[in-house]
């Protein structure tokens, strides 16, 4: 089958208006990588299957969600978009904008967004305005500017972006057959574990595909779903998941809830430790991606979870290549040779 994008493959199961009109740059279709070492690292008897959300057309799972919402913003005839991000909505909301030809404008939390996104944002010719504030702070603006003037609002509190996102779990259940036992995925402003959930529950109605236990992961430093309450000043390496007011956390809530999983916090060390361990197996996340497994292996650790035999798909939501310098800030410097055979030979085997 040739692919052509979430809409065309998905589109009659979401709920979108007629008047869509749909924009896309083939997103979705992303592979399950298996990782059977990383069980092994692990401790566990069981099987793990990578979503590899990083190989979406602008490096994270948000391109699914923005098809939708851009695609119905076109045909509802709006001309601009503004969205408040940590980084990979801009870059995304930016991408669909320039190919829709509408202009899109990103609030961003000053010093705090990854370098990748950023240049996305730019790239693709958006209007980027940094806050001296957090995420929240900034979400709250465009809140309020989409309700005063004419520019539409493709944050996840946009209803299209959770139709879009359960395009992930559909194709989660046509892969494998039927739903996975548990996912474990970050949550950020929650829309992402909101759509997964919603995206399970369709396909289960439609095809008996099944549900999954759902184990969301919070950074430590920007839990408020774990603490049950916002966090003013989050903080924490992940940056994409740097939130203290989710604005979906109730549904994420009530995912973890319905499907028997939880809502835990794995610390900065872990995500990066994880991090670590999927690049040892090929697969290049940013930290928030990691944030998923890196919960999941602290369930495993204190015997919370008892995973033996089951099949897990972690969702890795974003590409290592969005954050470099969390690599080059830790890494020591490549040794310097001249062009010399023996001095390559001096280092490699001497
Ligand atoms: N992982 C990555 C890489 C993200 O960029 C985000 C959210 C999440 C996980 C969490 O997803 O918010 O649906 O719970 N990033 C948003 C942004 C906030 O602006 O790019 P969520």
């Amino acid at each position: 089958m040739k692919y052509h994008g979430v809409l065309h493959r998905y589109g009659h199961l979401l709920d979108l208006p007629n008047y869509t009109q749909p924009i896309s740059l083939l997103e979705g279709d992303t592979p399950l990588i298996p990782a059977a070492r990383l069980v092994e690292q692990l401790g566990g008897a069981f099987e793990l299957l990578i979503k590899f959300e990083g190989l979406n057309p602008t490096g994270s799972f948000k391109d699914r969600g923005m098809t939708a919402a851009i695609s119905e913003a076109v045909g509802r005839g709006a001309k601009a978009v503004i969205c408040a991000s940590t980084g990979n909505t801009a870059a995304s909301a930016a991408a669909y904008a320039a190919r829709a030809g509408l202009k899109a404008v990103v609030l961003i939390p000053q010093g705090k967004v990854a370098a990748g996104k950023l240049a996305g944002a730019i790239a693709y010719g958006a209007q980027v305005v940094q806050i001296e504030g957090s995420f929240d702070d900034a979400l709250a603006m465009v809140v309020e500017i989409s309700e005063k003037h004419p520019i539409a609002l493709v944050n996840s509190i946009n209803p299209y972006r959770i139709e879009g996102q359960k395009s992930a779990a559909f194709e989660i259940c046509d892969t494998l057959g039927k739903a996975p036992d548990w996912l474990c995925l970050p949550v950020g402003n929650a829309g992402n574990i909101t759509s997964y959930w919603a995206g399970f529950w369709a396909y289960d109605e439609l095809k008996g595909t099944g549900l999954p236990q759902i184990l969301g992961v919070q950074a430590e430093g920007a839990a408020p779903l774990v603490l049950g309450h916002a966090v003013e000043k989050p903080e924490t390496v992940a940056t994409a998941i740097r939130i203290g007011r989710p604005a979906r956390g109730e549904q994420a809530l009530q995912a973890a809830e319905e499907s028997q999983g939880q809502i835990i916090a794995a610390s900065d060390a872990e995500i990066l430790q994880m991090q670590k361990y999927l690049a040892q197996c090929g697969i290049w996340v940013e930290p928030a991606s990691a944030a998923g497994l890196a919960g999941l292996a602290k369930e495993i650790k204190t015997g919370k979870v008892n995973l033996k035999g089951k099949r897990v798909v972690a969702v890795c939501t974003g590409h290592g290549l969005k954050d470099p310098e969390i690599i080059i800030g830790s890494m020591s410097k490549p040794e310097t040779i001249s062009p010399k055979l023996e001095a390559l030979e001096e280092i490699l085997f001497s």
